[in-house]
């Protein structure tokens, strides 16, 4: 038996986005966001399920606190609805949209938990998108007057704010995959959106410090760790590649002001360029107070031709997987944080996100997800290895509190330490969620 002890002063968390939760998406004179054109666009989403209600945490929202009090948390990180203080993208400020998250954020606060806000959880406006969406860098513009409106209204109640969740989803997956929203398959688009989304961090960063506040801005990447089948050259550079589309394509820039030079000129090689305009790395170099790492899967992998854009191969090495298909593989999170703090220094890091998908349904009130316990202590354990490796974790949030909009599956997928009934709305708390609470009243777990 060994005893995995954290820190007293690190934070625990639940994570959850606007879109997969809030539902409501008529209420308060919300505008439509991508989101909701796409999920309602035949064929792209599983079953065709939508965000309407989710888990209508709009209207819920104290029964999720209560929940949250119960699980003992520090922080909960939250996205705000774009759509709701702009209903448009620009222009009139909604207050009905500010209020609700008013309302969300004090009653956290009075629960004693610290809220961690994240600006841009994907649901852009499609007043926006219409008009080209992060193609188009009129949508830095509107982002940052969305920005300094939320710091402005929040500034003295939210102490820790994320700029984009998740952009390599934002630019790559949703842009050149083509399978989240907006479901475009061009390369070199998803190229200028990758690009236009750190500008557009940069310059929020830029305006948080203006306004002299005191709290902590930063931004939360996904990465995934590619480990080398052989010690062959060629498979350690094909996976240095794929790591490095999730890596060094959005922390280089951040943390060293350029774009990581082999992978830019294996782009070239395919016609693709990066449209920088004077003065935009410097924007996007903004010191930020804390980097946010969602990590859910790795792979062994190796080269091989004309394999995808990276010429990079994943092998199955007969890891078990999730109810998702996901390899199961904790050593990629250690490495992934050791490498990134090898890479950039060592900056604060809350992982902003990390979970896994299994379905178990309650039964006679109870879910036993012990797949998901499983995966919890797997993962804390390679955590707090990364920890006594000099990795500086100040944070954990998993994700997700509750089941919910799992994007192009639906609710097919469920991520939650709470059960979600999608016809009742009924909330179960799993076996998970009592691991998660004893871990975080103990600070320790026994594996
Ligand atoms: C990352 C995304 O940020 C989140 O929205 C999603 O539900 C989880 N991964 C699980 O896929």
């Amino acid at each position: 038996m060994s005893i995995i002890q954290f820190p007293k002063e690190m934070k625990w968390g639940v994570a959850t986005a606007s879109y997969q939760i809030e539902g409501a998406i008529n209420a308060g004179g919300r505008g439509a966001s991508i989101w909701d054109v796409f999920a309602k666009t035949p064929g792209k989403v599983k079953n065709g399920d939508n965000g309407d209600v989710a888990c209508d945490s709009y209207h819920r929202y104290e029964e999720d606190i209560e929940i949250m009090k119960d699980l003992g948390v520090d922080m909960y990180r939250f996205s705000v609805a774009w759509p709701r203080i702009f209903p448009n993208g620009t222009g009139e400020v909604s207050r009905e949209g500010l209020d609700y998250y008013h309302r969300l954020v004090d009653r956290l606060t009075e629960n004693g938990i610290q809220p961690m806000c994240t600006l841009y959880h994907w649901d852009l406006p499609q007043a926006l998108q219409e008009k080209g969406g992060w193609d188009n860098r009129d949508t830095i513009d509107a982002f940052v007057r969305y920005a300094e409106v939320m710091f402005k209204e929040f500034g003295d109640k939210i102490n820790h704010w994320i700029t984009f969740n998740e952009l390599w989803c934002v630019s790559f997956l949703s842009n050149y995959i083509g399978v989240h929203a907006p479901g475009n398959t061009d390369l070199q688009l998803a190229t200028n959106v990758a690009h236009h989304l750190l500008v557009a961090h940069g310059k929020a960063v830029q305006s948080y410090r203006k306004m002299g506040l005191d709290g902590q801005i930063g931004y939360a990447p996904n990465v995934e760790w590619n480990e080398p089948f052989s010690n062959q050259m060629e498979d350690a550079e094909a996976c240095k590649r794929g790591n490095g589309w999730f890596i060094e394509w959005f922390m280089d820039p951040v943390f060293k002001g350029a774009y990581p030079s082999f992978l830019v000129e294996w782009f070239e090689k395919k016609g693709i360029t990066v449209p920088i305009e004077a003065g935009d790395m410097e924007t996007i170099q903004q010191p930020i107070d804390f980097l946010g790492i969602n990590y859910y899967t790795g792979s062994v992998a190796r080269y091989k031709e004309n394999e995808g854009l990276f010429d990079l191969e994943k092998v199955d090495a007969g890891y078990e997987k999730t109810d998702i298909g996901w390899n199961i593989y904790p050593e990629g999170f250690y490495k992934v944080l050791y490498y990134i703090t090898e890479q950039y220094g060592q900056i604060p890091i809350y992982i902003t996100e990390n979970g896994s998908c299994y379905n178990d349904e309650p039964v006679n009130g109870q879910v036993k997800d012990e797949g998901r316990i499983r995966y919890l202590s797997q993962h804390l354990t390679a955590l707090k290895r990364s920890m006594e490796s000099g990795v500086n974790i100040k944070g954990y949030m998993a994700w997700s509190l509750l089941d919910n909009f799992e994007w192009a599956e639906g609710y097919s997928m469920r991520f939650g330490i709470v059960h979600v009934n999608y016809r009742t709305l009924e909330r179960t708390k799993k076996d998970s969620f009592y691991w998660y609470k004893q871990m975080i009243a103990n600070q320790f777990f026994e594996l």
